[in-house]
């Protein structure tokens, strides 16, 4: 691809999109974002003006995931949100002259459900539990896009940020002398820092042997206890010795299967379609993204 001059943000008022939009501007890149607030760039129903001269589309809409409860509302509006966005935008790129020439959409490790400890790739299939139900529908939505449009479905891992998502959670408790693993701590927890996120997705972007399904978690997962223990040593903190049971139900009660699927379930997924295409990660190992972030 020639040199990149515009590219829409969809959902770019979130995490991602923020540090997205941030490095694509340093660079001289205008960032249009599409929003449902008044005033932060182009709302939904202007997709079609937004898209025109477009050089690409990031998808990274929908409604949160972690933080609460998954009751059944809250399940159709994390699933219905990512389709809804994923089909207006595929809709528009369908009804326009010129569309721009690439989709790189956001969807999940989720995709792959829970896995014990064995290594996970891209050509492994779908998972079983509501997260793979949502990343396969949402990665289905992105791959109707028409022909002549090279789409990236990035599934991304666990994005590691100073200002938002998991990191500032998990570091909370930890700060405050209250960290522990949760659950046994052998579950897999598939990370990936922000910045060599937002490179990988600008890679997507204008590398045209991107296409199809990229993991976009670092080259080194990590086991849950391995996570926390880095965590601990990190802010200098002792973890508590919580048995396995207690975790267990104190995250049952509290967050139901939000907390069993995104908690204490996991798997450990590797970036071999990006290793494969040259990418190199600034942040391979657990400790040095935390040493940066922290
Ligand atoms: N952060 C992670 O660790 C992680 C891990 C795996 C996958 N992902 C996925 O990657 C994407 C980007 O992640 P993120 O952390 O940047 O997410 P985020 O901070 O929650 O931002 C997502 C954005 O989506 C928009 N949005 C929310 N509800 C919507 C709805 N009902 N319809 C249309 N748009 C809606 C919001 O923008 P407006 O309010 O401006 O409309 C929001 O800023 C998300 O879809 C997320 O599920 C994230």
């Amino acid at each position: 691809m020639t040199e990149l001059k515009r590219v829409v943000v969809a959902g770019g008022t979130g995490l991602v999109g923020r540090h997205l939009a941030e490095a694509l501007a340093r660079d001289g890149v205008e960032v249009r974002l599409l929003s449902r607030r008044a005033g932060a760039g182009f709302s939904w129903d202007d997709l079609p003006r937004a898209l025109e001269g477009a050089d690409a589309v990031v998808n990274l809409a929908g409604e949160g995931i972690a933080g609460k409860r998954w009751t059944a509302a809250r399940k159709e509006a994390i699933l219905r949100s990512r389709v809804e966005a994923t089909g207006r935008i595929v809709a528009a790129l369908a009804a326009l002259p010129s569309p721009p020439p690439v989709l790189v959409n956001a969807s999940a490790v989720g995709f792959y459900g829970p896995m014990d400890g064995r290594p996970v790739y891209e050509d492994r299939g779908p998972g079983k539990g509501f997260l793979a139900k949502v990343c396969r529908k949402w990665e289905a939505g992105a791959d109707a896009a028409p022909p002549g449009i090279r789409v990236v479905r990035l599934r991304l891992g666990v994005v590691l940020a100073r200002d938002g998502g998991a990191l500032p959670k998990m570091a909370l408790p930890v700060r405050l002398f209250q960290g522990t693993r949760l659950g046994g701590g052998q579950q897999g927890i598939s990370w990936i820092h922000v910045d060599d996120l937002v490179r990988l997705i600008r890679e997507a972007i204008t590398n045209p042997a991107y296409a199809g399904a990229v993991n976009a978690t670092a080259p080194r997962p990590v086991t849950n206890e391995t996570f926390t223990r880095a965590l601990a040593r990190r802010l200098r903190r002792p973890l508590l010795p919580v048995p396995a049971p207690v975790t267990r139900a104190a995250l049952g009660i509290l967050l139901g299967d939000m907390g069993r699927e995104m908690l204490l379930e996991g798997a450990f997924v590797y970036p071999r379609r990006a290793l494969e295409l040259g990418f190199s990660f600034r942040y391979e190992k657990v400790e040095d993204a935390l040493a940066d972030l922290l």
